[in-house]
């Protein structure tokens, strides 16, 4: 004869109580806030999913389990049987009325990040457990549904997924900005971009992307630059200037687009003013880089000038002239790396390309046109100081069949800063490594 035992209440996640209004579940998670009343206690459970309020009533749990409530503590993990019910005051949220509860965890000290304010370097230090409130948690969401967006737009783009290494031999971006390291007693660089190799992919697959981790030793802290932040690098075979602007247009309105359809209620968390997002609807206004400069005069910039890098107030400056992302192109190739292929009526330009993202976030995404000359692009090569050795396999995709070619690299992070509105690069990635942090 079996045992008759009672049923168990089956786990739930938060996300989903409102299919199971008027059903006993199961909460698994930890404690995130407690209010309390002399027969009331109110907790706010996290899951990961969500966070709820469990509503423990004395008459309903007994005084015994009703005064271990009274001990319980922030962070404590638990485990609270109850019935899931619409919330008294706010429509479309929904609460548990607890019938039972467990504690699995009670935490061995004070838990360090309580509700009050939190000085930066603080919740930095204690990243690993920042990571747990709120705000990080709608930011974290914010990336997950951005990366996957991006994944999406290349996959059904026609696009075919070719990983870069992350150790090189080459410096893709300049000498300035490498992390050098020991490979086996030669030395290597961490990638700063995934492009050369993409360039090698596009001559085999068409139109190839790479999405990873991307490192450069920044010297200078700003709050947009990290040391290693995430990149994804489309690059197309036979792609003129023009089409690597359509290409970059229509991939952002895509990707912000996604997270509007998708992270309404993470926005709202951010409290990010979503009417900014709704206008990122190609196409996007385009600008040369000295009509920018012209920009820059007639706004209180008298003194900028042909070869000035645009840097972060100049940025804002102009994008501040336009209510959707602007791409700026033809950027003075003194200025730029090694691979641009000039434009043949104005040899001092190049054919590249920037998005400025609005509301003062800045450059967002940054590509153009390879140069195809073998010839030039040795030359370029000696005239930048770089390895010719090292560069040897990529000079072999002009020695066999070069062809006219392009892309761009977004990066993950300060896309995610401009949309969820964020003050600051270090809270888009879960660890940053930024100057002066190598930890959590
Ligand atoms: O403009 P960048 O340096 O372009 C490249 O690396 C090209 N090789 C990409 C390509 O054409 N395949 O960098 C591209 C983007 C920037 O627009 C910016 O969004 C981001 O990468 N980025 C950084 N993000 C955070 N921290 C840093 N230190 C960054 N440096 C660049
Ligand atoms: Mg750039």
């Amino acid at each position: 004869m079996s045992e008759v035992t009672a049923p168990v209440a089956p786990v739930v996640a938060i996300e989903n109580l409102s299919k199971h209004v008027g059903e006993d579940v199961r909460l698994r998670g930890w404690l995130y806030n407690k209010r309390s009343s002399a027969k009331l206690h109110f907790l706010e459970v996290r899951d990961g999913t969500g966070i709820v309020q469990a509503v423990v009533f004395k008459g309903d749990v007994g005084d015994e389990a009703f005064a271990r409530g009274d001990k319980l503590t922030q962070e404590t993990s638990l485990v609270v049987t109850g019935t899931v019910k619409e919330h008294g005051k706010r429509k479309g949220e929904y609460e548990l009325g607890v019938k039972s509860f467990e504690v699995i965890g009670a935490p061995s000290q004070e838990y360090p990040i309580s509700p009050k304010d939190h000085g930066t370097d603080f919740l930095m230090d204690n990243r690993h457990l920042w990571l747990r409130s709120k705000r990080q948690h709608a930011i974290m969401r914010v990336r997950h549904t951005i990366v996957k967006a991006v994944r999406d737009f290349f996959d059904q783009d026609g696009f075919t997924l070719l990983d870069a290494p992350i150790f090189t031999p080459n410096a893709c971006e300049g000498t300035s900005t490498l992390f050098e390291t020991d490979y086996h007693g030669e030395p290597a660089y961490l990638t700063q971009s995934g492009q050369l190799y993409m360039e090698a992919g596009a001559a085999a697959f068409g139109k190839v992307y790479c999405f990873g981790p991307t490192f450069r030793a920044e010297k200078s802290k700003t709050r947009r630059h990290l040391a290693e932040f995430w990149m994804v690098e489309p690059e197309v075979a036979f792609l003129t200037l023009e089409e690597d602007m359509n290409l970059a247009e229509r991939f952002l309105a895509y990707v912000v687009g996604r997270v509007l359809e998708t992270r309404q209620e993470e926005l709202k968390v951010l409290e990010r003013d979503t009417s900014n997002l709704e206008k990122v609807i190609p196409p996007f206004p385009r600008i040369t880089y000295e009509r920018a400069i012209e920009i820059l005069h007639e706004n209180g910039h008298p003194e900028a000038k042909f070869g000035d890098d645009l840097g972060a107030d100049e940025e804002t400056v102009i994008s501040n002239q336009f209510d959707r992302p602007v791409i700026v192109s033809h950027y003075p190739a003194e200025m730029k790396a090694f691979y641009f292929k000039r434009d043949a009526s104005r040899p001092e330009l190049t054919l590249n390309m920037d998005v400025l993202a609005p509301e003062g976030y800045g450059e967002i995404i940054g590509g153009g046109i390879r140069e195809e000359s073998l010839e030039t692009l040795v030359k370029a090569i000696e005239a930048h100081k770089l390895s010719m050795d090292a560069f040897q396999w990529y000079l072999d995709l002009r020695r066999y069949g070069s062809f006219p070619h392009g892309g761009f690299g977004l990066g993950i992070e300060r896309t995610v800063a401009w949309t969820c509105g964020l003050p600051h690069v270090r809270e888009t990635i879960p660890f940053p490594r930024m100057l002066n942090r190598l930890a959590p």
